[in-house]
């Protein structure tokens, strides 16, 4: 089988990798890729967003199946671009990825499915939204309700931030047309997790839970990023809180998808606050988690392609698959000024030293190679994953690893898994 990847990310080399490892796979193209990715994947310089190009392009090399990483194009339509031309592609159609690209129409719809989520109303008009403010509780959570590249979402402190959100949302625009719409919603307290299922349209396959750490700094302090590391499994999910999840949140959610007629196929991503009454829904996304997919796949013992077959043919009932014990840590390092404005170029040394590390394995996030050697091209540049038998070992392993590599400015958090440690 010739499978195309669509991203560029560590959660993209986390896919290249896991799908070179099927017996059915031939050959992986990733679009645009990485420096990284190169060693699984033969990269083609397409960005994630040009849909005819890459429509073009999986026609051209009669690509079996396409498995596309980030949201952008899902929210803008590439399976439906793709299954109109008769191209098999793993994901969610437009309508579907509406449940991470429109957070009014996420939120309506778990309303309608009767899942326990948070209190929130939608808002087109600045003074409505004010008003609304004046009289609630913070923390308050205002969010641009389009996608906004994960940055349109605030957790105001006061009564005054919030206010000030509304404005730079609502009236300044900062997040483009993303922010005409803003969803204000209850603030949920509670430890986070990351539940990630593959979905058919109806069946559900679980897999297995993780917990992002998504503030820069140590501590949970500092602006928010795209994750900074992770860990699986997370020790206060265990089978019945997940069923729970499954049961209470997810099934209900999928089910009346397919009933509204837009069945949900692909990976579906619900973020959940562990609050005390009970999980609950923070939000969902419509694609892997990053970093999340490096601590996930490397624990998945079956073959990613089957599952991904199954899936998107409608087979996931007869799918069992096997996931080994072992804890998983993820420590991402990143460009230091990240998510602010950070230099990239740099050399990065160190990587064949880590990777030979027992247990670990190395997912380029934002590298570029020149010559033999690799330099940092973004913020999160790479994710350094351990695998051992316990969270501690994990971690001591990730670090070690970490130890390895350097480059100028290299910044990385020192509390990755602490919360599990601590917990086991
Ligand atoms: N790590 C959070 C996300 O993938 O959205």
């Amino acid at each position: 089988m010739k499978i195309l990847v669509v991203g560029s990310g560590g959660r993209e080399h986390a896919l290249c990798w896991k799908i070179a490892q099927s017996p059915m796979v031939e050959k992986i193209y990733c679009a645009p890729g990485n420096g990284g990715i190169a060693a699984e994947a033969e990269c083609v310089d397409i960005d994630v967003i040009d849909l005819e190009a890459l429509g073009d392009f999986a026609e051209e090399k009669a690509i079996d199946l396409t498995v596309v990483g980030p949201e952008r194009p899902l929210i803008a339509g590439i399976v439906d671009h793709f299954l109109s031309r008769g191209l098999s592609i793993y994901g969610p159609n437009a309508a579907a990825a509406r449940l991470e690209g429109s957070k009014s129409f996420a939120n309506e719809t778990v309303e309608r499915a009767g899942v326990a989520g948070k209190r929130f109303e939608v808002f087109d008009d600045p003074d409505e939204a004010r008003d609304y403010v004046h009289d609630q509780v913070a923390p308050i959570v205002v969010k641009a309700d389009g996608e906004a590249a994960g940055k349109g979402v605030v957790i105001a402190e006061t009564v005054d931030d919030a206010l000030d959100a509304i404005e730079r949302c609502m009236v300044d625009r900062e997040f483009g047309p993303a922010g005409e719409r803003v969803v204000i919603e209850e603030f949920l307290e509670g430890e986070e997790c990351s539940i990630k299922v593959f979905c058919d349209g109806e069946s559900i396959l679980p897999m297995v839970p993780s917990q992002d750490y998504k503030r820069v700094y140590d501590g949970d302090e500092g602006p928010n990023t795209g994750g900074m590391g992770c860990h699986s499994p997370v020790p206060s999910v265990d089978d019945a809180v997940l069923e729970q999840i499954i049961e209470q949140i997810v099934r209900p959610t999928v089910s009346l998808m397919a009933e509204e007629g837009n069945p949900y196929v692909g990976t579906l991503y619900a973020g959940i606050i562990l609050t005390e009454d009970g999980p609950r829904l923070l939000e969902y996304n419509c694609r892997f988690g990053d970093p999340e997919t490096q601590v996930v796949l490397p624990r998945l013992e079956s073959d990613l392609v089957e599952l991904l077959l199954a899936t998107v043919n409608g087979r996931l009932h007869e799918m069992q698959p096997r996931w080994v014990d072992d804890r998983a840590v993820c420590v991402v390092c990143a460009s230091g000024g990240y998510p602010a404005s950070y230099e990239t170029e740099k050399r990065i040394s160190g990587l064949k030293e880590a990777a030979a590390e027992d247990g670990v394995v190395l997912f380029h996030a934002g590298t570029k190679q020149m010559g033999r050697s690799y330099f940092t091209d973004g913020g999160r540049v790479l994710g350094v994953t351990a695998l051992d038998a316990t969270y501690r070992q994990a971690r001591d392993r990730a670090y070690h690893a970490v130890g390895r590599i350097d480059f100028e400015n290299m910044y990385f958090r020192t509390d990755i898994a602490e919360r599990a440690v601590g917990g086991h």
